[in-house]
C-alpha cells in the first residue's frame, strides 16, 4: 500500500495547489530528485509522500519605513520541509527573485543534506524577496528585525535554526538573535548560527562551506586519479562559498583559471589568486579588469578548458545548453541546485562527475551545528578542533556514499538521495503518525 494526496488523481506528483502547475518553479527538480530515488528505497517508499511536501509554511508581509518616510512591503517566507530527525535548519535567503517553490526547494535540500553528512536537525529554509543592493544598512535591519518577528512563531534553538545564505551574513544573523531575544527576554544565541565570533558565533564558519567544497572536491579528485597540483579549476560565483573554495584550492597548488560573479567573468592561463581578486573586487566593485586577465562574455564560462568546475552562485545554472560544453571531468557543486535534472543526465552520459550540492556544501550546516552545540554548552572550540572535525565528518561521508554510489551503479547524486531519504524515513517510520 502506498499513501497519497489523492488517491484519485493521475498526476505523477501532486502539485501542492500554492504553487503553478504551469511554471512549478525549483521545487520541480526535487520532486524530480525524490521520484529517482524512490525505486531504492524498498519499504520505507510508503512514506515518500512525506518528502514531497514540507511540513509547514509560513508567508509573511515585511512592512518597514524606508528612510525616505515612505513604507515598503516585502514578502517574507520560512519554510520547515521535514523535522523527522531533529529541528528544521537552514539559512535565509535576500533576494529579489525569491519564490515559495525556491524556498521550499532549498529547504527540501537542507533536509537532504543533514540527513546525507548525518546532522541531528531537518530541514528549512527562509528568504525575503528583496534586492539588498537598492537599500541601506538601516532599511536592511529594519527589514530583518520585522521578518525575524514575523517567523518568530516558529524559529527557536529547539524549534527551527535559520543561518546566513545569498545576501546574508553574520551582521544579519546578529540582528535575527537580537530580535528574537528581545521579544522572548533572554539573550538566546542558539536561535541562528553563523553569528559573528564575538556573539556566540563559531570559528572556521565564515570559511566552513568553502573548505567542505575543497575537501569533498578534493576526495572526489583522489577516486578519478586527478592530481591537485596545477589542477583547472573554474569557479562560478565569488561570494562566501566561491571565494573560499578557490582560495583553499588555490592554496593547495590547484590554478584557479576562470571566476564569474554577477558582475562579470575573468579568465587567466596561468592562474588566478583569489586573495588577489577579492582585494581587486572589493576595491573596483567588480571582478572584471583584474590586471593580467582576460574578460570573458557571460556565457564563454562553460567553454573554459577545466578539470574542475565548481559552481557557487545560484540555482538552475547547468542547463542543457551548456552541460554539452563543459570541459571538466568533475563539477563540485557549492551552491544548491545548480544542475537541472536533464543537465544532470547528460553530464553522466558525458563521463563528468557531479559531486551533489547536498554533499558538497554541507559544511557550512556542519559548522552551524558545532555553533549550535557550543552556544548550548557555552563551551568553546578551537578553529583546529573545529576544522579537525569538520574534514572528518566531511571525509567520512563522500567516502561511504562513494561506496554506495558504486555499490548501486548510480551516481554520486543518486547515492546520496538513497542514504539521506533513507534516514529521513526510518525517522518518519519509527515515529509514526501522529495522532
Ligand atoms: N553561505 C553558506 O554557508 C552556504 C552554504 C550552503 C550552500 N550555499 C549556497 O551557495 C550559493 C552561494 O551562496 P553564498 O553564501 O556564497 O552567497 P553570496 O551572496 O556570498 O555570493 C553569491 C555569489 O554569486 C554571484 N552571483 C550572483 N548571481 C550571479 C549570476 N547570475 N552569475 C554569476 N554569479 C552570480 C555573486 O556575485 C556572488 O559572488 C547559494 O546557492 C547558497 O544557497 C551557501
Amino acid at each position: 500500500m502506498t499513501t497519497t494526496q489523492d488517491p484519485k488523481s493521475t498526476r505523477q506528483h501532486e502539485i501542492p495547489s500554492y504553487l503553478d502547475p504551469n511554471n512549478i518553479g525549483p521545487y520541480e527538480i526535487f520532486l524530480e530528485q525524490v521520484e529517482r530515488v524512490t525505486p531504492y528505497l524498498g519499504k520505507l517508499a510508503y512514506w515518500v509522500e512525506t518528502l514531497k511536501r514540507p511540513k509547514r509554511i509560513l508567508v509573511v508581509d515585511v512592512p518597514v519605513h524606508l528612510d525616505d518616510g515612505s513604507v515598503a512591503h516585502f514578502e517574507g517566507y520560512r519554510v520547515q520541509h521535514n523535522t523527522s530527525r531533529g529541528p528544521a535548519k537552514g539559512g535565509v535567503r535576500y533576494h529579489q527573485d525569491v519564490t515559495l517553490s525556491e524556498v521550499m526547494a532549498l529547504s527540501a535540500w537542507m533536509t537532504v543534506k543533514n540527513a546525507a553528512v548525518n546532522l541531528p536537525y531537518g530541514g528549512g529554509k527562509g528568504g525575503i524577496r528583496i534586492d539588498p543592493r537598492k537599500y541601506s544598512t538601516g532599511e536592511l535591519e529594519r527589514v530583518t528585525r520585522r521578518y525575524t518577528t514575523e517567523i518568530g512563531l516558529i524559529i527557536g534553538p529547539e524549534k527551527d535554526i535559520p543561518a546566513p545564505d545569498v545576501n546574508t551574513g553574520p551582521q544579519t544573523m546578529a540582528w535575527m538573535m537580537d530580535t528574537y531575544s528581545m521579544n522572548v527576554g533572554r539573550t538566546a544565541t542558539g536561535v541562528v548560527t553563523g553569528k559573528p565570533v564575538s556573539l556566540g558565533g563559531s570559528l572556521g564558519r565564515a570559511d566552513a562551506t568553502g573548505r567542505g567544497v575543497f575537501v569533498t572536491g578534493a576526495e572526489a579528485m583522489l577516486k578519478l586519479g586527478m592530481p591537485m597540483q596545477g589542477a583547472r579549476i573554474a569557479v562560478q560565483g565569488f561570494g562566501n562559498v566561491g571565494e573560499a573554495a578557490a582560495r583553499i584550492f588555490h592554496e593547495h597548488g590547484a590554478k584557479i583559471v576562470a571566476i564569474q560573479d554577477v558582475t562579470g567573468t575573468i579568465a587567466c592561463e596561468t592562474g588566478i589568486d583569489p586573495a588577489v581578486a577579492l582585494a581587486h573586487l572589493r576595491q573596483s566593485g567588480s571582478i572584471t579588469g583584474l590586471e593580467g586577465t582576460d574578460t570573458l562574455q557571460r556565457d564563454e564560462f562553460w567553454d573554459v578548458a577545466c578539470d574542475v568546475l565548481i559552481p557557487a552562485a545560484l540555482e538552475k545554472q547547468i542547463t542543457l545548453e551548456n552541460a554539452g560544453r563543459i570541459q571538466a571531468r568533475l563539477i563540485v557543486e557549492g551552491a544548491n541546485g545548480p544542475t537541472i535534472p536533464a543537465a544532470d543526465d547528460l553530464l553522466a552520459e558525458r563521463g563528468v562527475t557531479v559531486v551533489p550540492d547536498v554533499l558538497a556544501n554541507a559544511g557550512g550546516v556542519t559548522v552551524s551545528y558545532f555553533e549550535w552545540v557550543q552556544d548550548f554548552s557555552s563551551f568553546f572550540w578551537t578553529e583546529d578542533e573545529i576544522n579537525n572535525r569538520l574534514d572528518r565528518i566531511m571525509q567520512d561521508a563522500f567516502r561511504s556514499l562513494w561506496d554506495v554510489k558504486e555499490r548501486h551503479g548510480v551516481t554520486l547524486r543518486t547515492a546520496v538521495y538513497i542514504v539521506a531519504c533513507t534516514r529521513v524515513l526510518e525517522a518518519r517510520a519509527l515515529r509514526g503518525l501522529y495522532p
